[in-house]
């Protein structure tokens, strides 16, 4: 859209005066503001993000099953009580040539990829792998599998009586949809058979890692942080089934995996390691949270009880950052990382607002982790029944679901709110409902009203970013076959993704960070909210606007800052006339991001701002 083409209401601005962006006074703004918050829910680790391709790999769960796993020329299929190691007790037997598994929800098939199958057998031989079109019996590709002599960190090559086998597979054609299972026949009439696994190759290469495309997806907002591994999922809805950190490292069949908080068996294949990995494959600082005493069915730890729960936070803080001298330290470096992991930030327990006793959990946690690692940040879940100390930093994590209304309201929100010690993180954020006249209905897939009102909260914690240090809308992911949450940012099945008007904004609004944030003189709010931001880095001034109306409008503003008279402007946006405009997994994008027209001579800044719009201008020096 060409600048002069659009019929736009002017922007006004106050009688006589003029929106001026001016470097005279600025704010400082925290490298860590835009980020990501990761949990597994939705199906979206286990059957999405992790790359195992093969669902019930290792009979997790409390309610161990045969799930996904059929006999072939009607071979019989059993679980029974032959442990392939301490974490997994029941393995499956299979009296008859063969089975399959069908994966999570199909598997993807494609032409070159590279699949490494394995699995740990006892009994049979002559073993044969295929990957093979379930409905049509098509195969796609086939190998014999080769015993595994050398045990590898991940996978022992053998354990109790069990064997390590693997093959790899490289389909020379792509198969025509999902409906494919990984087939393995034998010789012998019987076998018992645990860890079977279908790996593909992952992002950056790494083993155990992460599926590709929704990896590179996620890389590509570029986010400074990520906060892991929940939410929910990090409380268990029992204490028992809290997520323990010591039982998600090491060997992948020394990892008995738990029923989350999301109604399916975690295999935790995505473990402590796995999670700092992907921090350093994406450049994002970690953002720890630990188990703090709570668990989301209501139990509590009783105070007098508390501190075995507490050493087990200290312990897995050894873990991260101890050295070889010490007890966890040593088995990190046996685990195979010599260097310490990237701990700065660690939250003690998410929403525990929702408890009654957070008064004698939290400072106990806070104590102890401070008392060893002084130089931790300590994060909050909670200010009920808190006294914040003055002379120490501490961020307060704080959730909000909300409306168009809330979003747009909330943009002052952090404006006047004291300039203290106690730091905001907005560790979870979303427009859940309509609203707006609209009902109080669900969004299913976030949309442009959504997104454009979310951006006004969001610039409106950038302006007041010196004190509200971290921002991460949740939740992150959806497995369109298996959805318990909406809306969020990434829909995505077994083969393919789709990036809502949300993820859009984010990337744009995230890849636009800036170090300070500039005065701005004569400002009116409301219908257009915007911010600005200087990278002194990399010599830019970005300008984010966000329009949550369906009203157009003009954008001018005199950007007074040293050096960008005469910069050369860019603009990048999403806007659309429809507020509804939302992109669905398997349909065209009703919105995505454009390149867009912008006028700046002499300090002079000119900008069409469509309806439900979030834009931003960049001028390079
Ligand atoms: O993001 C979904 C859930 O919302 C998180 O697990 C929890 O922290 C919040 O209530």
């Amino acid at each position: 859209m060409k600048f002069s083409e659009l019929a736009v209401i002017p922007f006004l601005l106050g009688l006589g005066s003029a929106l001026t962006i001016s470097d005279k006074s600025t704010n400082s703004s925290s490298a860590l503001l835009h980020g990501l918050m990761y949990e597994d829910i939705n199906r979206c680790g286990d059957g999405g993000l992790y790359g195992e391709l093969l669902n019930n790999r290792a009979f997790q769960g409390e309610n161990r099953t045969l799930d996904s796993y059929n006999g072939v020329d009607s071979a019989k299929l059993a679980l029974v009580d032959e442990p392939l190691s301490d974490a997994l007790p029941k393995s499956m037997k299979v009296s008859g040539s063969g089975f399959y598994n069908e994966g999570f929800f199909g598997i993807s098939v494609k032409k070159g990829r590279k699949y490494t199958a394995r699995f740990y057998a006892k009994g049979g031989s002559n073993f044969n792998v295929a990957l093979k079109g379930v409905s049509s019996g098509d195969e796609l590709v086939s190998a014999k599998a080769e015993k595994v002599s050398k045990s590898s960190r991940l996978f022992p090559s053998e354990s109790n009586g069990f064997q390590l086998y693997t093959a790899v597979l490289v389909p020379t054609e792509d198969a025509p949809d999902v409906d494919n299972g990984l087939y393995i026949s034998f010789d012998g009439g019987e076998a018992t058979f645990n860890f079977v696994s279908l790996m593909p190759e992952h992002f950056k290469g790494r083993e155990n890692g992460l599926r590709v495309d929704i990896a590179e997806t996620l890389n590509d907002l570029s986010g400074k942080f990520l906060r892991f591994p929940g939410g929910n999922n990090l409380e268990g809805q029992t204490i028992e089934r809290r997520w323990k950190w010591n039982e998600t490292i090491g060997a992948l069949i020394d990892r008995p995996g738990r029923e989350g908080d999301w109604t399916y068996p975690n295999t935790d294949g995505i473990g402590l390691h796995e999670y700092f990995e992907w921090c350093e494959d994406m450049d994002l600082t970690p953002i720890l949270g630990v188990y703090a005493g709570y668990s989301l069915g209501g139990e509590e730890v009783a105070e007098d009880d508390l501190q075995p729960y507490i050493d087990e936070v200290l312990n897995e803080l050894e873990y991260c950052l101890g050295d070889y001298n010490t007890e966890y330290g040593k088995k990190r470096i046996a685990n195979g990382r010599k260097e310490p992991f990237d701990v700065k930030y660690v939250e003690i327990g998410n929403e525990d607002f929702i408890s009654k006793h957070y008064d004698y959990r939290f400072p106990a946690y806070k104590k102890a982790i401070k008392e060893k690692y002084p130089d931790l940040t300590i994060i909050a879940t909670t200010e009920i029944g808190l006294e914040f100390p003055e002379d120490e930093v501490i961020w307060w994590d704080q959730h909000n679901y909300q409306n168009p209304e809330w979003m747009i309201d909330s943009f002052d929100m952090y404006d006047n709110y004291p300039r203290n010690n106690t730091k905001v993180f907005q560790g979870e954020y979303a427009q859940t409902h309509l609203g707006a006249g609209l009902g109080d209905e669900e969004l299913e897939t976030p949309n442009m009203l959504s997104s454009a009102s979310e951006a006004v909260f969001m610039l409106g914690m950038e302006r007041n970013s010196d004190q509200v240090l971290a921002m991460c809308y949740a939740p992150t992911l959806q497995n369109v076959d298996a959805t318990q949450w909406t809306p969020d940012m990434i829909q995505f099945n077994t083969e393919s993704i789709a990036k809502s008007t949300s993820y859009y904004a984010h990337k744009l609004l995230f890849s636009t960070a800036g170090d300070k944030i500039l005065e701005l003189q004569d400002a009116p709010f409301d219908p257009l909210y915007y911010v600005a931001n200087l990278d002194t880095k990399n010599n830019r001034v970005h300008v984010k606007i966000a329009n949550p109306t369906d009203k157009d409008a003009e954008f001018s503003a005199k950007v007074d800052v040293k050096g960008f008279e005469n910069a050369k402007a860019t603009a990048q946006s999403i806007s659309s006339t429809n507020p509804n405009a939302t992109n669905v997994l398997g349909q065209e994008e009703q919105a995505t991001l454009q390149s867009q027209d912008v006028s700046y001579k002499n300090g002079e800044l000119k900008l069409n701002v469509g309806p439900y719009y979030v834009g931003v201008v960049t001028l390079q020096q």
